[in-house]
């Protein structure tokens, strides 16, 4: 029986198996393995055996898909977060739900610290960290990888000694991370942001060239702000993100190749895919125009963009972002109706929008018969609304002319 007790954020990869020895090894802790399934492929009963060959007293499986998909990923559609434009944060959102978990396993158990498999050079260890802070203050964090300096061969060797078996399949100069809301890329050659990424980076989606010829249209229901159902299917958010990941992949939409601006102060190429999430942003963002106003449309964008960069920076568990998803909230009351998306080649595009709340007024838009529009209010409209401008023209120029000069000498 070891002094103390340590829950380990487990994927079964190199690095947590590694970490779970050394763990007990440096630290003199008993290690409780938790996996958390957000949606990634693979076993996970092989790997909670995995932990427990490493030396796991305990290995625990949460299946949390149904709360990442509800608490998580929802939210962070209706804000149509996407890290500096275009990256929507798939893998910064599982990590404060792994966080929660975590926390909750450390209670149970009574653990004293929990740990995870980062480095001290990406987002997640910040993701991790900042979480359990939020969470549970009294909780110790213990980061292995930024503690050992081990090499991957040091860490193959040290696994070898320590009887770990290497994770079967090929080996790929890439590491990956994968969940309901997109895969992420990086390494290997993709570190040379001036190459294309090679057709092997990518798993989740066809290359757009050889994608079906013909476009593929999915139809996506809306209710205030979070999908409900494709093609009039009814379905579970977590099912409706599955399958659009599996159709929109087909048609080569869903790559991303980012040159990201880590919170750490490092620039790194970066590629996701994330069919899902671009479909359903765009489809989302299509239904705002429709439906909501113009000033709330542009505020909500500075919403947006912080509350992306909220999720993207660990600050999920914090006072701010629960105020903001307020507000969003309160701007999703009339976000109901249906869009239709073409899928065709790389691209999603929108085909068609409607709602029962539309602000889409024919009779005020049409330029054909059944116009409604009093194009003669427009005039006095436009006196009022340029008259700023047009004082202020006026009193740039006074200086110029003669008598407005002499005048302002008098005055000096
Ligand atoms: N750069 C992305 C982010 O910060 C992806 C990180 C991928 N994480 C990983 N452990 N492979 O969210």
């Amino acid at each position: 029986m070891s002094s103390k007790r340590v829950v380990l954020a487990y994927s079964g990869g190199l690095d947590t198996s590694v970490a779970i020895p050394w763990l007990r090894e440096k630290k003199d802790a008993d290690v409780i393995a938790l996996t958390v399934n957000v949606g990634q492929p693979g076993d996970l009963e092989r790997v909670r055996e995995r932990a427990a060959n490493a030396g796991a007293t305990k290995a625990i499986v949460v299946d949390a898909r149904q709360e990442f998909a509800e608490t998580f990923i929802a939210p962070a559609l209706r804000a149509n977060a996407l890290y500096e434009g275009v990256y929507p944060l798939s893998t910064a959102l599982a990590r404060p739900l792994i966080g929660r978990h975590l926390v909750d396993v450390a209670r149970q158990e009574g653990a004293s610290a929990i740990a995870h498999g980062c480095t001290g050079k990406g987002n997640d260890q910040v993701r991790f960290d900042l979480s359990t802070t939020a969470l549970a203050p009294e909780l110790e964090v213990i980061a292995p990888a930024r503690e050992w300096s081990m090499d991957r061969d040091a860490e193959v060797a040290y696994a070898r000694a320590h009887g770990i078996p290497l994770a079967a399949g090929p080996s790929t100069p890439y590491s990956t991370d994968e969940n309901l809301w997109g895969r992420s890329v990086e390494c290997g050659v993709l570190e040379d942001p001036a190459i294309e990424p090679p057709e092997e980076a990518y798993g989740w989606t066809t290359s757009p060239q050889a994608a079906p010829d013909a476009p593929a249209y999915v139809k996506i229901a809306f209710e205030r702000g979070t999908p409900v159902a494709i093609n009039d299917h009814a379905l579970p958010l977590l099912d409706l993100i599955g399958e659009l990941n599996r159709t929109a992949g087909a048609a080569g939409v869903g790559r991303i190749d980012h040159v990201e601006s880590r919170v750490v102060g490092i620039k790194s190429r970066e590629v996701y895919e994330c069919p899902a999430a671009m479909v359903l942003i765009d489809a989302h963002r299509a239904l705002e125009a429709l439906v909501l106003p113009r000033d709330l449309l542009e505020f909500k964008r500075t919403v947006e963009q912080r509350y992306a960069q909220m999720i993207y920076d660990g600050l999920w568990f914090t006072p701010l972002r629960e105020a903001l998803d307020a507000f969003v909230v309160a701007t999703q009351t009339r976000v109901t109706g249906e869009v239709a998306m073409k899928l065709y080649k790389g691209s999603a595009t929108v085909a068609g929008r409607r709602s029962p709340y539309s602000l889409y007024q024919h009779g005020l838009a049409t330029y054909s018969s059944g116009d409604r529009f009093r194009q003669e209010m427009a005039e006095g409209f436009i006196y009022v609304w340029g008259l700023p401008a047009r004082t202020w023209s006026s009193a740039g120029s006074r200086p110029t002319t003669p008598t407005a000069r002499a005048s302002q000498v008098r005055l000096y």
